[in-house]
């Protein structure tokens, strides 16, 4: 069997909130148990709506946070071994924002050729001539490159973004929702750049986002969060063929009326996304789940095979 290029192994994060003066802290459970593998050059798609965990399993992954217990092993070794400089030649990020990861006093060009002088590679003419390479690969114009990413329109700023991300060659680029605050048409340009871009590097991607039709378009295989828990996991295919958790099936349903502005769409549940201090009893999504039965509000599912060693789901009574 090959490592995976990156292991995630029962990941719990607990964050302490202060609401007043004299209490006391209380927790916060973002994360809960979460165990996950990329392999080599494929694509692993992360959905769950706002506030499941998403980003937070994303800062602990790119090693930006320390989980509260549980380990992040990449090519074999505990991420927290990495020297900042190593981990970040392995993998790096884009995020959401394109107008706040862009340091505004740079040069698009130089800001695409960060990573290459911080990790010393190659002379100056062979960082010009990657970084001119890159940023034609990305679809940006040569006269962009002397611009400052204030001139630039949200897509194009993404495209550095992502330009910077895989100038230096990393195994893995993680993406937390990279199209999310990008015009509607100009969201999928990015993301049929992000798949070319996969092919041709070879490259690895956590692909995160509230949306279950970017993951379909993009996850070779895919996680459903809920409360800071995975409740389905499997081949995106499979999962999209024959949903076996109830949310999940739920948010596949909400794909086929998507809202106008590209938001979240209504999922129609009841009641809204649980406040992740008051946890509700046994299966965290019983009180919005529109097939729960009396053992859901007492017994806590767990995350179990199903079908075939690739898919998993946590329902005490899945729909497939
Ligand atoms: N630095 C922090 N301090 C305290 N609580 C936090 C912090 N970061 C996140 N949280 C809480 O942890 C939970 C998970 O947040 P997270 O940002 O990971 O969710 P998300 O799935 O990325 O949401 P979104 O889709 O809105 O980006 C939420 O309840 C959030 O309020
Ligand atoms: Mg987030």
């Amino acid at each position: 069997m090959t490592t995976p290029l990156l292991e995630a192994r029962d990941l719990n994060h607990v964050y302490f909130l202060r609401h007043g003066f004299l209490k006391q802290p209380a927790p916060l459970r973002a994360l809960n148990g979460v165990s996950l593998t990329i392999n080599e050059g494929e694509i692993l798609g992360i959905v769950g709506e706002s506030g499941c965990g998403k980003s937070t399993l994303a800062r602990i992954l790119l090693g930006l946070e320390t989980p509260t217990s549980g380990d992040v092993i990449l090519e074999g070794r505990p991420v927290s071994s990495y020297p900042q400089r190593e981990r970040a030649l392995a993998v790096q990020p884009v995020f959401q924002d394109p107008y706040g990861s862009l340091n505004p006093s740079m040069s698009v060009e130089d800001l695409i050729a960060l990573p290459l002088h911080v990790h010393k590679i190659g002379s100056r003419q062979e960082r010009q001539q990657k970084v001119a390479r890159m940023a034609e690969q990305v679809g940006l114009p040569r006269r962009a490159l002397s611009a400052s990413p204030n001139q630039l329109s949200g897509g194009q700023r993404q495209r550095v973004a992502i330009a910077r991300a895989l100038v230096s060659g990393p195994r893995l680029v993680i993406c937390d929702e990279p199209t999310s605050a990008l015009d509607v048409s100009v969201q999928a340009q990015i993301l049929n750049l992000l798949l070319d871009l996969r092919a041709e590097h070879r490259v690895a991607m956590l692909f995160i986002s509230h949306n279950l039709s970017v993951i379909e378009h993009m996850a070779d295989r895919m996680m459903v969060m809920y409360l800071g828990r995975v409740v389905e996991a499997g081949s995106t295919q499979q999962i999209f063929a024959a949903p076996a958790h109830p949310y999940t099936a739920v948010l596949r349903d909400s794909v086929f009326s998507p809202d106008d502005d590209g938001g979240v769409p209504d999922l129609g549940l009841r009641g809204n996304f649980p406040n992740a201090m008051n946890m509700p009893s046994g299966c965290v999504f019983h009180p919005r789940c529109p097939v729960a039965r009396p053992e859901c509000a007492t017994t806590e599912p767990f995350l179990t095979q199903a079908h075939d060693a690739s898919r998993q789901n946590a329902c005490l009574f899945p729909l497939n």
